[in-house]
């Protein structure tokens, strides 16, 4: 099969260019040092997985002290985090793509055990606490800082963590925002923080001058249950995402060809209904069980997204790039053999939970093919 699609050249309204339409999706890695300096087993993970890719976008990496979220995160927090945040950007930029750092909050489920903290966000539930005024400004500011410590420490862009459900999505959806004042009610309201955080994150770029530097946003498109997101919901976000002078939007799924649930074009998948509604204003990046050479050139052939995402397939084949701009089908795994730890390079702490099996990890060899949804329980 002819992989040439893969490996079309894309510019961005920036004028950045890339060789390559893939896109690794982040991944915590939860392997980090425990102060979310880099280590050298992250490093050595990296160091073979950005080859022939044209986005490498790392894993949700810490804001502020408050929204720490999983053990051994990375961090954009302070100027000890510049160090780090460099090295992987050199890992990465050395084998040819961009770098590009997801700054991400939790909300809700930001852990006190590295928060120190009860967690918070839109609004107050059991141990939960809402955010005030003064606080939101705070993690806005977080969100502007992460973006200067990432062009200071030489990456490339910066994804905003605005999907799965963690904090920027605990605002836009109803389900989770109960808020009377500014920041809840109307749609108009809910989406207020979300792009106070965009407008926020371009400034910065703007004053420290960096057209070049991409902005990304991520979401998820839908969720179930009466208050759940819906994808006209969706298509109201993306039109104000338009409306802001970022690089792409990452729709995140766990399947590249789920279905609408509901709302705006229930019958036809989310992906083609953005992509439509988009109408190449932004490019998308879609993601969600891509696991062959087959799943990427037929996912790029589809036309509904620019970019073709890989998170579990990337943890399988070390120089997935390569292996696809090769076309060499026969090399690209689709399960993991528990037996060959060595191999995958993947951090220690990632292994162990690998090695459990669990649904929204990459398939173990032997074990009972998934069938369905690609993650079921996971997939809103
Ligand atoms: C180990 C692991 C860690 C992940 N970490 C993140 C993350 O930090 N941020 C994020 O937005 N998504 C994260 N995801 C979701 C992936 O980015 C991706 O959307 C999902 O795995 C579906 O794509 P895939 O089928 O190619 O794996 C993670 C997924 C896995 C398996």
């Amino acid at each position: 099969m002819d992989s040439s699609i893969l490996f079309e050249p894309f510019t961005f309204n920036n004028g950045v260019k890339t060789d390559s339409r893939i896109a690794v999706a982040p991944l915590t890695l939860f392997s980090s040092n425990p102060d979310g300096t880099v280590n050298e087993a992250e490093s050595l993970f990296l160091s073979t997985r950005a080859d022939h890719i044209g986005l490498y976008i790392q894993g949700a990496t810490a804001v502020t002290k408050n929204g720490l979220t999983f053990p051994c995160q990375p961090q954009a927090i302070a100027e000890s985090d510049l160090d780090s945040l460099a090295r992987r950007a050199a890992v990465i930029k050395g084998q040819g793509a961009l770098s590009i750092v997801q700054i991400h909050h939790g909300g809700e489920f930001a852990n006190p055990a590295f928060t120190g903290e009860q967690a918070l966000s839109s609004s107050a539930h059991g141990e939960v606490r809402a955010l005030d005024e003064e606080q939101i400004e705070k993690i806005v500011e977080g969100f502007a800082h992460a973006t200067e410590l990432c062009i200071r420490s030489g990456n490339d862009g910066i994804e905003i963590h605005g999907a799965n459900q963690y904090l920027l999505q605990q605002f836009f959806s109803a389900k989770t925002n109960h808020r009377t004042d500014r920041y809840g009610g109307s749609i108009t309201n809910r989406l207020r923080f979300p792009l106070q955080v965009v407008e926020a994150v371009c400034a910065v770029r703007e004053r420290l001058n960096r057209p070049d530097f991409i902005i990304g946003y991520r979401l998820s498109p839908e969720e179930p249950g009466e208050n759940g997101i819906t994808m006209t919901q969706t298509l109201t976000l993306l039109e104000a995402l338009t409306e802001k002078p970022i690089q792409y939007v990452h729709i995140s799924q766990w399947n590249f060809n789920k279905m609408v649930r509901r709302g705006a074009g229930l019958g036809t998948t989310r992906l083609k209904v953005i992509h439509d509604a988009l109408g190449g204003r932004l490019p998308v990046i879609g993601v969600g069980g891509l696991l062959s050479l087959t799943d990427y050139v037929e996912a790029m052939q589809s036309g509904f997204a620019e970019f073709v995402g890989c998170g579990k397939s990337v943890m399988m084949n070390p120089h997935l790039g390569t292996r696809l701009y090769g076309a060499r089908a026969e090399e690209i795994v689709t399960a993991l053999d528990p037996d060959k730890e060595d191999h995958y390079g993947i951090p220690d702490p990632l292994w162990t939970m690998c090695k459990k099996g669990e649904a929204w990890l990459p398939p173990l060899k032997g074990a009972v093919p998934r069938t369905g949804a690609v993650n079921s329980a996971a997939d809103y």
